[in-house]
């Protein structure tokens, strides 16, 4: 199930499909939006309504705490995508509880190498930590933020 930034009570959806699906991706573009160039306004991407969706780097972090509910509030697998463009992005996306991570802004704009970049570059991450798998950063934010709780009530 592909969910949207823009859906309410995020996690009651999420616990309520969880008995539904097999796992969900979250998120999808934001909008509609709208920005053009100031010496040529005409719409950029040629829609016919004049307006596009926001997708890529500024999406990342609503993307981050879309996974975070999803993946807090119930057992089955997040696949997180939105702004991922370097390995350290993907590890975030783990941490905040996702199983996978998916790319497609990167790609577009700099070509389909970046999925090998990103992997390489999480890979060096996680050697570089003596980290032997992506498994075992999975909700390490997660963790975290309840011991953060836990010692300042
Ligand atoms: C050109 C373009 C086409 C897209 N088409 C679809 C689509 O058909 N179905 C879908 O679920 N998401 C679609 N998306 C959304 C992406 O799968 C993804 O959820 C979103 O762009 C955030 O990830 P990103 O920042 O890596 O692009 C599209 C995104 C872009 C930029």
């Amino acid at each position: 199930m592909k969910i949207s930034p823009n859906t309410p009570d995020l996690e009651e959806l999420a616990v309520r499909a969880s008995e539904f699906v097999d796992a969900f991706v979250a998120i999808n573009s934001l909008g509609p939006v709208l920005d053009f160039d100031p010496e040529n306004p005409v719409p950029p991407l040629g829609s016919s309504y004049g307006q596009g969706w926001l997708s890529g780097p500024p999406i990342l972090p609503l993307a981050l705490r879309t996974v975070y509910q999803i993946a807090s509030a119930q057992p089955k697998p997040v696949i997180g995508v939105g702004g991922i463009s370097s390995g350290r992005d993907a590890v975030k996306f783990f941490q905040a509880g996702a199983s996978l991570v998916q790319i497609c802004t990167a790609a577009i704009t700099k070509g389909s190498e970046i999925y090998g970049k990103v992997s390489g570059e999480m890979l060096l991450w996680l050697e570089e930590r003596g980290i032997s798998s992506p498994d075992s950063l999975r909700g390490e934010y997660v963790r975290n933020l309840r011991k953060y709780r836990k010692d300042r009530p």
